[in-house]
């Protein structure tokens, strides 16, 4: 049986639910919006389960009408919580004292019943993708909505929530090259991302940084000092450093920050920032600083950009979910909505293509990728 005919539902679409899953990011509340409103002007009514997939587990659910979503659009976060480790197939508990993983999936799939929900429309990453796909495989009738900062879901052209982290991040690099600027400094900015590189390379290209670290490219540090050493030498006072959190050394690893209960990526990366600025500070004696952005690019107001593209995703994943379309996730493709089956969106990781031409125009301008000979 395929999947989407494992959930074609048989009867009339009268109550959604709709849930948050994994890091948040500016939109979600839009697309909480533009589902609600939607759901309602058809007729149907719209459940909000709180905190992802503990919500079905521990039945906490708030009723969405329009006058509750009528403020989200320009609102950061999650109005309904979100979390990234509650995954329903390896979901830890503590029984008898002792901590254990267990699978939750059919209590989370007869929660779902017994609350009358006849489809849910989850929008989360990659980690809510997959545990969606496998709640659907089981039965759940399902629609997923693609988010994340990092803009690293392969099914969609692009994930909402990305734009507004660049914005961030760009603005923050302005405000550095400022004082970068007057103390003749190197400044090291990381950012988020994970094992993609596209804020990096997004903000750095738009900051005007001089060197960009991707995760997608492994660099060498002596590169990158002859690439300081040439721009002093022919008279710049400053400099600046995006490196991704996810860019580590040819033939390193990743620098990781801690380890958590996260199914899809256990390890939270974070720090390479600080090693690459200490060392080009010995290697060059330029004097340098490291700012670490973090959270701040997850938070605050979506962009005029990530308000639109959550807005539609979430009327086209309302508008599907009504007309029985379960078991696919709303993606961009070319500029247009499309449906891709969960099976399909949950694989793989959109990276960074080593001759995409935004590296390809980033040499062009002089920017060092820290791959040089
Ligand atoms: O996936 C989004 C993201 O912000 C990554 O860029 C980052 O590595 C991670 O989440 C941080 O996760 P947490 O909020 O659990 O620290």
């Amino acid at each position: 049986m395929s999947d989407e005919a494992a959930t074609k539902p048989k009867r009339k679409i009268r109550h959604l639910g709709i849930l948050t899953g994994g890091g948040d990011c500016p939109g979600l509340n839009a697309v909480i919006r533009g589902a609600v409103l939607t759901a309602a002007r058809e007729g149907v009514r719209v459940t909000g389960v709180r905190n992802a997939f503990a919500g079905l587990l521990h039945k906490s659910y708030i009723q969405l009408e329009p006058d509750t979503v009528e403020d989200l659009l320009q609102r950061g976060g999650t109005y309904l919580g979100s979390s990234n480790r509650d995954n329903p197939f390896a979901y830890p508990m503590t029984i008898d004292g002792q901590q254990r993983v267990v699978d939750v999936s059919d209590t989370i799939i007869s929660n779902f019943r017994e609350a009358g929900l006849d489809g849910l429309i989850a929008v989360g990453g990659d980690g809510t993708l997959a545990i969606t796909y496998g709640l659907s495989q089981k039965g759940l009738p399902a629609i997923c909505v693609p988010k994340t900062i990092d803009n690293d879901l392969l099914a969609t052209d692009v994930t909402f929530g990305f734009d507004t982290a660049v914005g961030t991040a760009t603005e923050a690099i302005d405000r550095i090259r400022t004082t970068a600027e007057s103390h003749g400094r190197l400044m090291v900015v990381e950012v988020m991302g994970r094992n993609a590189g596209w804020i990096a390379l997004f903000c750095g290209l738009s900051g005007g940084a001089d060197v960009i670290l991707l995760p997608e490219i492994p660099f060498s540090m002596e590169a990158i000092a002859a690439k300081l050493r040439e721009d002093r030498a022919s008279g710049k006072r400053f400099s600046i450093i995006v490196v991704a959190e996810g860019a580590h050394l040819k033939g390193g690893d990743v620098v990781v920050r801690a380890l958590v209960n996260d199914p899809t990526e256990p390890r939270r990366l974070g720090g390479v920032g600080n090693l690459v600025g200490q060392k080009l500070e010995e290697m060059t004696g330029i004097e340098t600083r490291v700012t670490i952005l973090g959270h701040i690019q997850r938070g605050g107001t979506p962009s005029t950009y990530d308000r639109n593209l959550s807005t539609r995703f979430g009327v086209h994943a309302a508008l599907n979910a009504i007309a029985g379309n379960f078991g696919h996730l709303v993606a961009l493709k070319h500029g247009g909505i499309a449906l891709v089956p969960l099976g399909e969106a949950a694989k793989g990781q959109r990276l960074v293509p080593l001759d995409s031409d935004f590296i390809r125009v980033g040499r062009s301008v002089g920017i060092s990728f820290g791959d040089e000979e």
